[in-house]
């Protein structure tokens, strides 16, 4: 059972304060782009994950695997001690920001459901997905979505047409939590009070319109000085990208990848080759695009 699921880019990402649970409340508008992982779930009779492709040393293969984690939830929810052999082909950059691992696991609760025949609900995945991560429950569902409480509470958003996108892939990774604890110490140290965030009324205009200049104009991502903060060399990909006429340019997520909206697939050409030598490697893609699907 082969589950194909696409990465993510925030298009807003408006921080709000720390919660008492260590999370914070958020506006997190997701928007799924064409950089896929498969996941194939083969039966075996204990559970187990390997990792295909470039990046495949990087991604943790004990415990701390998403997607192990994601399958057994599942076992554990259907009752049963069920196995598998999980197989990821990675394209979606590893610690990223573009919630790679959240992906795999989206991928992972799907290609078991099927391959156990448990034939859950996508409410029921959703829920499971929740607990996982954040971010979980968005690569389930794809297109484009608003996320409220710490992500995961998903209402879809209307967009009319295809976005270009070209991303700029860093060396290493940056670590979420240290991205967010880093926003709230910029936040303390200028004596600024996060304040409860709304989804931007120009971003949703834009969005349903299809009016890729709007969009560019009202991309937000309060983690993005932090992760500046963090990884110096970002300031300068966001101002190449920039300067070759992006039509917007950002972190994504927490980073360290770095988004550029484009206004067609000719000039997302002209910018992947303008950042070639402002980072580690670049890759193009549209979005949006469907949550995991199996293949
Ligand atoms: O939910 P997830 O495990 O992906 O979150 C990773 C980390 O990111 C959390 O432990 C927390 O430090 C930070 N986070 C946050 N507020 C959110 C989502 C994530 O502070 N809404």
């Amino acid at each position: 059972m082969t589950v194909r699921v696409p990465g993510k880019v925030n298009l807003q990402l408006s921080v709000g304060p720390l919660r008492d649970d260590g999370y914070h409340d958020l506006v997190n508008v997701f928007h799924a782009v064409s950089l896929f992982d498969e996941v194939t779930a083969v039966e075996a009779a204990t559970l187990t994950v390997r990792v295909e492709g470039d990046s495949a040393g990087l991604v943790p293969l004990d415990g701390d695997n998403l997607a192990i984690r994601a399958a057994r939830a599942l076992a554990a929810r259907a009752g049963r001690p069920y196995g598998a052999e999980l197989v990821i082909r990675k394209s979606i950059p590893v610690a990223g920001g573009m919630a790679g691992g959240s992906a795999d696991a989206a991928a992972a609760l799907v290609a078991c459901d099927r391959l156990w025949g448990l034939g859950l609900t996508q409410r029921d995945l959703l829920d499971i997905a929740a607990d996982l991560g954040s971010d979980v429950p968005f690569a389930l569902l794809g297109g484009t979505a608003v996320g409220t409480g710490r992500g995961e509470m998903l209402t879809p958003l209307p967009v009319r047409g295809t976005f270009f996108w070209v991303f700029a892939l860093a060396d290493g990774g940056l670590s979420t939590p240290q991205v967010y604890g880093e926003c709230d110490r910029l936040r303390e140290a200028a004596g600024e009070r996060a304040c409860w965030p709304a989804l931007s009324d120009q971003l949703a205009a834009a969005l349903r319109d299809g009016d890729a200049p709007g969009l560019g104009k009202s991309l937000v991502n309060d983690l993005q000085p932090a992760a500046i903060m963090l990884r110096r060399s970002l300031a300068r990909t966001l101002q190449v990208g920039r300067d070759r006429g992006a039509l917007g340019a950002l972190v994504s997520g927490s980073g360290p990848t770095c988004a550029f909206l484009a206004e067609s697939a000719e000039h997302a050409l002209d910018l992947s080759v303008a950042l070639k030598s402002a980072c580690r490697a670049v890759v193009s893609g549209y979005g949006p695009v469907p949550g995991a699907v199996v293949v």
